[in-house]
C-alpha cells in the first residue's frame, strides 16, 4: 500500500479522511505544517500524495508547499488541497505554486477516494515518462559518443588503409612483371622460370610489433620507412640458376630501385635457411601521381622452400623438446636439398642440350 499523508489542524477532518482512506492507502497525518514538513523530510520519496489544509497554526498551508518547491518534492508528490474556504484566486494562487488538485469540504467519500486516485496516477504516469524521457536522452547521448568515437578512429584509419592500398598495388605491379617475364620465356624456351608466386600484406598487429621492437612510433612516415618488408611477395622457381636469371631480370627494369639484396643462397644462415631476398623500390602508378615503394621480393627453389616452410613451424612451437635435435636435423636436410637442387639442375642442363 501506498503512503499518503493527511495535514489538519482540525482532528475531525483527519480522522474523516483516514476513514475514507485507510482501506487503500497508509494514512499518516500531522497537526500543522511543521510536522507535515518534518515528516516530509524523512519520508518524501515514499509518500504518494499530501492532503493539505490552508489555515493552520504555526506553519500554514502556503509556507508548507512553497517549502515542498523550494526542496523539489512537489515535482514527485503530488499535494492536493483540503480547505473549506477557497475562492477562485487562492484556488488559482494555490495552482500557480503547482498544487494539483482541490477537494472541498464537506468530504464526500467516494469523491475524495477518485481524486486522490487520480491524482496520483497521473503523476505517477508523468514521472515516468519523465523517467523514460530521461532514460531515452541518456541511451542517445551514449550512441552520439559511441558514433563520435568510431568516426575519429575511422579518419585516423583513412591514411593507413590508403597505404596498405599502395601496397597491396606495388605486390599487383611486381606479381604482374614476373608474369610477364614468365609469359617470355615460356614462349621462347618452352619452360616456365618460376613455379608460383605467393604474395602477403603484412597484417597491422605485425607491422605495429615491428616497429615497436624497433622502438619507433607507429606513424605512415616509420611505416614506410623502417618496414621493408610491408609488402612481400615469394617466388618458388624449380632450380637454383633461374632464380638469379629472374631477379636479374626484374632488377634491370630500368624504374626498379635495388635497395639492398641479401643471398641466402650463396650464404646460408647457419641454420641452413636458403633464400635469395630482394629488397626493392616499384613505381605504383596513382591518379596524377607515380610513386615508389618497397617490397621484400624472396627467391627460393620448390625444394628451399619446402625446407623454410617446416622450419619456420619451429619458430613459432616454443615448448618443444629436443630442439637441438629438431634443429640439426633440419640443418643436414638442407644440404641434402642444395646438393639436390644443383644434381637436378644438372640433368636438366644435360636433357636440354641432348634434346636439341
Ligand atoms: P625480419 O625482421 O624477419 O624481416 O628479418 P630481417 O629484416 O633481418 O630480414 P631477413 O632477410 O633475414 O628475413 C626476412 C624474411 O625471410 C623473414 O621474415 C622470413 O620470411 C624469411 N626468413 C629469414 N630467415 C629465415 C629462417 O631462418 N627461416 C625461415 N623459415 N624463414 C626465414
Ligand atoms: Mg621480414
Amino acid at each position: 500500500m501506498q503512503k499518503i499523508l493527511v495535514v489538519d489542524d482540525a482532528e475531525v477532518n483527519r480522522e474523516l479522511l483516514k476513514s475514507i482512506l485507510e482501506n487503500e492507502y497508509i494514512v499518516e497525518t500531522a497537526v500543522n505544517g511543521k510536522q507535515a514538513l518534518q515528516k516530509l523530510q524523512d519520508y518524501h520519496s515514499d509518500t504518494a500524495a499530501v492532503l493539505l489544509d490552508l489555515q493552520m497554526p504555526i506553519i500554514d498551508g502556503f509556507t508548507v508547499i512553497a517549502e515542498m518547491k523550494r526542496k523539489g518534492w512537489i515535482e514527485r508528490v503530488p499535494v492536493l488541497i483540503i480547505s473549506g474556504e477557497t475562492g477562485p484566486e487562492i484556488e488559482s494562487q494555490c495552482f500557480e505554486l503547482g498544487v494539483s488538485d482541490f477537494i472541498h469540504k464537506p468530504f464526500d467519500a467516494s469523491i475524495v477516494r477518485n481524486r486522490v486516485k487520480s491524482t496520483i496516477e497521473h503523476f505517477s504516469r508523468r514521472n515516468r515518462l519523465e523517467q523514460k524521457v530521461e532514460e531515452q536522452a541518456e541511451a542517445l547521448k551514449k550512441q552520439s559518443h559511441i558514433i563520435q568515437m568510431q568516426a575519429e578512429r575511422l579518419s585516423d584509419a583513412r591514411p593507413f588503409n590508403k597505404l596498405m592500398m599502395e601496397y597491396r598495388s606495388v605486390i599487383m605491379e611486381v606479381e604482374t612483371r614476373l608474369k610477364v617475364l614468365n609469359a617470355v620465356f615460356s614462349e621462347e624456351y618452352k619452360r616456365n622460370p618460376f613455379e608460383a608466386i605467393k604474395s602477403r600484406l603484412k597484417t597491422p598487429e605485425s607491422i605495429y610489433s615491428k616497429l615497436e621492437r624497433k622502438g619507433y612510433p607507429v606513424t605512415i612516415e616509420n611505416i614506410r620507412e623502417q618496414v621493408a618488408d610491408v609488402a612481400g611477395l615469394r617466388v618458388i622457381c624449380s632450380f637454383p640458376d633461374d632464380i638469379y636469371r629472374l631477379a636479374e631480370l626484374l632488377i634491370r627494369q630500368d624504374d626498379i630501385i635495388l635497395l639492398k639484396e641479401k643471398d641466402y643462397i650463396k650464404t646460408p644462415k647457419t641454420n641452413g635457411y636458403r633464400s635469395l631476398h630482394l629488397i626493392l623500390k616499384v613505381p605504383i602508378f596513382l591518379p596524377n601521381i607515380k610513386k615508389y615503394m618497397r617490397v621484400e621480393v624472396q627467391f627460393r627453389t620448390i625444394a628451399m622452400d619446402f625446407w623454410a616452410s617446416l622450419e619456420h613451424k619451429l619458430k613459432y612451437k616454443k615448448d618443444i623438446h629436443d630442439t637441438g635435435e629438431i634443429e640439426q636435423r633440419l640443418k643436414a636436410c638442407a644440404d641434402s636439398i642444395e646438393a639436390l637442387d644443383y644434381q637436378m639442375q644438372e640433368i636438366r642442363d644435360k636433357i636440354d642440350s641432348s634434346g636439341r
